[in-house]
């Protein structure tokens, strides 16, 4: 059975389910759950009940799809449309011997469901000294070093280019749109270059310092695949880092995953906010 079936069979599964179908996405990452639970009218699948779909194993990820609404799009000054929403909670990982196509495959199935704009939200150590733990970071671009890419083999040309542009992989509009939202809110939103390593072992002091030299702002083990697929299906992409840790070699301290999620816990509810206010102002 080839790929493409593969997501024909998730999209019939879930298109049987449910009456909604959004235009837009989020995935949340490590820690940042929240979003999902902000929904109205909200249906959710289960990783292990959509056929195909990886079932994730990092503690602090919920392994489920959702779908629903925000009280979203301005029609006019007396009304507001829903704005129906997918939200991916929990992501397969790299590290955890998931392949490339494994990891993606959500990002795909949503874009064969007509899903135009998403937002990736991850977990990330802090490189650049003038980062500070729990604050949010616009991602502008990234490195790939996982030494990953979804799109090695066969190209599906149903899906997208042999060799798809990666010049603009997180939208300049979208990311004005983010730093515009962020002002009217008050949220402070550092903008810098995300670096994907494979993981699960942080990095080495030496090794963050060459992630420096080399322009990285953060480091984080996800996102990356996920957004060349979006970019090859066609599907617009925002990138929020939250700072959950300095990077190894900067503090005087252990870096922990109970550090973490705990980080991530703690700046839930202003990314809650931020998304929230986001979403509707995406044009798809
Ligand atoms: N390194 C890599 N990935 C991470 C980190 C880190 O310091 N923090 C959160 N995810």
């Amino acid at each position: 059975m080839g790929d493409s079936s593969m997501f024909q069979d998730a999209k019939a599964f879930i298109e049987s389910r449910t009456k909604l179908r959004p235009s837009v996405a989020v995935v949340l990452g490590s820690g940042l759950g929240g979003l999902a639970d902000e929904l109205i009218g909200s249906e959710e699948f289960l990783y292990a009940n959509i056929p195909h779909w990886p079932v994730s194993t990092a503690v602090g990820h919920a392994g489920k799809l959702v779908f629903g609404m925000l009280p979203g799009r301005i029609l006019d000054e007396h009304e507001l449309a829903p704005l129906e929403v997918a939200v991916i909670c929990g992501r397969a990982h790299l590290y955890e011997g998931y392949t490339a196509a494994q990891v993606t495959f959500g990002v795909r199935v949503l874009g064969i469901l007509g899903v135009r704009a998403i937002i990736f939200t991850n977990a990330a150590g802090g490189i650049n000294t003038s980062l500070e733990r729990g604050g949010l970071l616009l991602i502008t671009d990234h490195i790939n070093l996982t030494g990953a890419n979804p799109l090695a083999g066969p190209n599906d040309d149903s899906l997208g280019p042999r060799f798809p542009d990666m010049s603009e992989a997180y939208s300049r509009a979208y990311r004005e749109t983010a730093r515009q939202v962020a002002r009217e809110l008050g949220i402070k939103l550092n903008e810098g270059v995300y670096a994907a390593v494979l993981g699960p072992s942080y990095e080495t002091p030496s090794e963050i310092r060459y992630l420096r030299t080399i322009g990285a702002d953060v480091v984080g083990m996800s996102t990356v695949p996920e957004v060349i697929a979006a970019n090859h299906i066609g599907i617009r992409c925002i990138g929020i880092s939250c700072v959950t840790n300095m990077a190894a070699g900067i503090l005087p301290r252990k870096i922990s995953h109970e550090e973490v999620l705990e980080t991530g816990a703690a700046v839930r509810d202003t990314l809650v906010k931020f998304l929230k206010a986001l979403l509707p102002r995406l044009e798809t």
